[in-house]
């Protein structure tokens, strides 16, 4: 059999193990009670991903080729630089534009004075704000093949505002990706001190957004081949103008 054949009968196989998906679930709760998701960098800026979603990633850049990359939620940094490094290794002139609501100097400068910074701008206010969303429109009108990536404020009701906002800037072939939609098929009582939890979060608002808005096909096989994946449902491919 071709290797790509096999592969893709491999991955589907996992896919279809519920009990390595009941493991792989069971895994992931237990080891993110202890932060786990923090405990990486990349290029030296603290990265809040999975590794697994990080060499996700990198396959997603490399095989659809954005020439813009844009992300709410921003932190420390990890993931602009991840984004402008996978961009820096494929040549071209590919950028990144981060947004989010509170960008700490320390952070700005550090993600400034990194030597990809060439390749990133940021804006600082909430995804959501009409100001914010219209600049964001106006830069992304710039490009040709745009790709979003939504990592900021995990509650329904923001998501699902982001999703409008910026879900029509994904272009034909490029990626939609949103992370934490996990919170879903965490245990009810896992994250007490925040606004977002089972039925008020990522997934739920993008099961909503995805009834209006047919331009998006889920991949479907990278979720079967990650296992471990905070993003299960949020590796959309826009297939439709
Ligand atoms: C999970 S962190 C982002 C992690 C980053 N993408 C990474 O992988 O390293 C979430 C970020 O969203 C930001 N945030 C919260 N509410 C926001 C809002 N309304 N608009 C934009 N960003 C927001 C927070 O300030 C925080 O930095």
């Amino acid at each position: 059999m071709h290797f790509d054949e096999e592969r893709r009968k491999s991955i589907a196989e996992l896919g279809a193990d519920d009990d390595l998906r009941r493991r792989a679930l069971e895994w992931l709760t237990d080891v993110s009670r202890k932060k786990y998701s923090y405990h990486f960098d990349w290029l030296g800026r603290p990265i809040i991903q999975f590794p697994q979603d990080i060499v996700a990633s990198q396959e997603i850049v490399w095989k659809t080729r954005p020439d813009l990359i844009i992300e709410t939620g921003i932190a420390r940094g990890g993931s602009l630089v991840l984004w402008a490094s996978l961009l820096e290794m494929m040549g071209g002139e590919g950028r990144v534009l981060g947004i989010d609501i509170d960008i700490r100097e320390h952070n700005r400068a550090a993600i400034e004075a990194h030597h990809l910074s060439r390749r990133i701008s940021m804006l600082e206010g909430s995804s959501v704000d009409d100001g914010i969303a219209g600049k964001v429109r106006e830069i992304a009108s710039e490009y040709k093949r745009v790709m979003v990536v939504l990592d900021s404020m995990h509650t329904h009701e923001h998501v699902l505002k982001e999703l409008q906002l910026y879900a029509p800037l994904v272009t034909v072939g490029c990626y939609l990706l949103v992370f934490d939609t996990i919170i879903e098929f965490l245990p009810d009582d896992y994250f007490p001190d925040r606004p977002w939890g089972r039925g008020n979060n990522p997934y739920t608002a993008l099961q909503e957004y995805l009834k209006t808005c047919r331009r998006f096909e889920l991949d479907r096989e990278m979720e079967d081949k990650l296992l471990i994946t905070v993003a299960p449902g949020g590796y959309l491919k826009c297939i439709g103008e």
